[in-house]
């Protein structure tokens, strides 16, 4: 089984990527052949700045990296090192309607908030369907967000087959993250970069029990029963097995506990459970020319499974030499 995702870069991972997709992503490296590239391309159409955009990269492989992806069973790429892709998403996106295009609600969200789209915005969805037919992937592992991206991939693959009459593209499966827990931001909303809302695990340990600190919380006084369904328990049960969940909620509708001191244990909790990704990251971060040679590694591996794909598609389509 073949399994495809790409993750943009996007600024310091926090619990709600961890917790949304890192994890679920690093787990299923067990369970085929996992190919996870970092979508610089993507990226184009929100950050405009080149250095910054390879600062992101690098951050981002090195979350990655740092959170388990095991470079020796699967395979870290860069985007960008398979301009191909980009040949490939022309070839796509002559035989894809334009009201398919106008139907994909990223873009009406986005239009909806009063961003004035360009074509890359537009384009997105067959640059996304490029990544995906080129490696013949089986499933493709995203959250709910992502699923009409999966079907529009699906759509355009059989409309490229069907044209160049030639099975060229198998038809990939979303994999949607279900059982992903809704990680809750400080605030109560969701956690997500744009609210300024996050815990980021590999923040400084003094910033990060500052942040827990932070949490929201009623006003209930310590002796009185607490809401369990509040961010803070929902933070802290992320850390907690079953047992010690049981057991927290019932102290807390007994009344007597406090909140600085659930914060307090998160704060414990999360850092102990982030430390050997916490270390791995110094680490590798004190190396980045390794970095870089995984990623070049990666690359190169993820060419020889694309170019079959890439072949395929431009013979049917008569393009080049015969
Ligand atoms: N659009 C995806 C996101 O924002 C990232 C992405 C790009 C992707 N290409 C992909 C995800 C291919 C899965 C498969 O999360």
């Amino acid at each position: 089984m073949r399994i495809l995702s790409g993750i943009q870069p996007s600024g310091e991972v926090h619990l709600g990527n961890y917790f949304g997709a890192i994890r679920q992503h690093i787990e299923l490296q067990a369970r085929g052949q996992g190919v996870y590239f970092i979508a610089d391309y993507h990226s184009m159409t929100s950050v405009r700045d080149g250095a910054q955009r390879r600062e992101l990269v690098r951050e981002l492989a090195l979350d990655y990296l740092a959170c388990g992806l095991d470079p020796r069973r699967s395979i870290l790429y860069r985007q960008s090192d398979l301009p191909e892709t980009c040949e490939l998403a022309w070839l796509l996106t002559t035989v894809t309607p334009m009201g398919l295009l106008q139907r994909a609600t990223s873009y009406k969200d986005k239009l909806a908030a009063g961003l004035s789209p360009d074509h890359g915005l537009f384009a997105y969805p067959v640059l996304q369907a490029a990544d995906i037919l080129q490696f013949q992937a089986d499933v493709v592992p995203v959250g709910q967000d992502q699923k009409q991206h999966i079907e529009m991939a699906r759509d355009i693959a059989v409309k490229f087959n069907q044209t160049y009459e030639r099975e060229v593209f198998k038809l990939p499966e979303p994999h949607i993250l279900e059982d992903v827990a809704v990680v809750p931001g400080v605030d109560g909303r969701k956690m997500s970069k744009s609210y300024d809302n996050t815990l980021r695990m590999f923040w400084p340990e003094k910033q990060l029990r500052k942040a827990v600190m932070a949490i929201v919380t009623d006003s209930t006084p310590v002796e009185q029963p607490k809401d369990t369904s509040q961010t803070l328990f929902q933070l802290w049960s992320l850390f907690a097995t079953k047992d010690e969940r049981e057991e927290m909620f019932a102290r807390a509708q007994a009344g007597g506990l406090g909140y600085g001191d659930v914060k307090k244990d998160l704060a414990e909790r999360l850092l102990r459970f982030f430390e050997p990704m916490r270390t791995r990251r110094e680490e590798l971060a004190r190396r980045p020319d390794q970095v870089e040679d995984l990623l070049c590694d990666g690359a190169r591996r993820a060419r020889e499974l694309a170019m079959e794909t890439w072949d395929l598609a431009r013979d049917a389509a008569g393009l080049g030499a015969s």
